[in-house]
């Protein structure tokens, strides 16, 4: 399979490449480094990718900016992809009041670049967007959960396992995780849904910049 995963030096694009790489898949990472420009130094990804490089055996690199609808098209082009996972973000809520037009940019059009070329050049692709808890404002936390040893569980699960509605509700559970092996439940959960966005709550693991 080949894998193209957007976002690949940053926190759950890196995660995903090193699973993908791991399972013996192809994986194409697009990541631009715009991390630094949103953070600043601090915010620097190249470390991620040089680990990436000597970890991984089959991982090659596009230092691509997925506001560049031309060059993602020639990427999609020249290279057909079996799954989209798509990471690159402009990931900070307080951030994106600063900086509305390029966080739209980044998030908005960037998105559709990728959904447009994904369309055109590997329809067949199943596409993952990571999205975030945020789109449903505080309703999460009005979930009743149960702590279990690892992790949190729904306390009433029937609520949630029933009907064609319970997408969302899946994704939500994939996100009750156990440790750092969050990106990897919540992909391997994802891909089973066929395509799909997952709204992410707070994750944190190694690849933090
Ligand atoms: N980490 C969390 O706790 C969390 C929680 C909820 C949702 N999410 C969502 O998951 C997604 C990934 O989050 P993350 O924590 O891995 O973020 P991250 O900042 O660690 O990684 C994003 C990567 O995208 C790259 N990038 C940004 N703009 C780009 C562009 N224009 N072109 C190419 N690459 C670009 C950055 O350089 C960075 O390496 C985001 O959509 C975020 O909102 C994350």
């Amino acid at each position: 399979m080949k894998v193209l995963v957007t976002g690949s030096s940053g926190l759950i694009g890196s995660e995903a490449v090193e699973h993908f790489d791991r399972q013996g898949h192809e994986v194409v990472g697009v990541d631009n480094n715009m991390r630094r420009v949103f953070f600043g130094p601090a915010g620097d990804t190249l470390w991620n990718l040089e680990r990436l490089k000597g970890v991984t055996k089959r991982f090659t690199h596009a230092a691509l900016d997925i506001r560049d609808r031309t060059a993602i098209e020639e990427l999609f082009r020249t290279q057909r992809f079996d799954l989209i996972v798509h990471c690159a973000a402009q990931p900070s809520h307080d951030k994106a009041r600063e900086i509305p037009l390029l966080d739209f940019e980044v998030n908005a059009l960037g998105t559709v670049n990728l959904l447009e070329a994904t369309r055109q050049h590997s329809p067949e692709a199943v596409f993952v967007f990571l999205s975030t808890n945020k789109v449903y404002g505080d309703a999460p936390n009005e979930i009743p959960l149960k702590e279990l040893e690892k992790r949190y569980d729904y306390a009433r699960a029937e609520r949630f396992e029933s009907g064609g509605g319970s997408c969302r509700a899946r994704v939500w559970a994939l996100l009750q995780h156990e440790g750092g092996n969050l990106s990897r439940r919540m992909l391997d959960g994802a891909l089973a849904l066929g395509s799909g966005a997952a709204r992410l709550f707070v994750v944190s693991g190694e690849g933090d910049a």
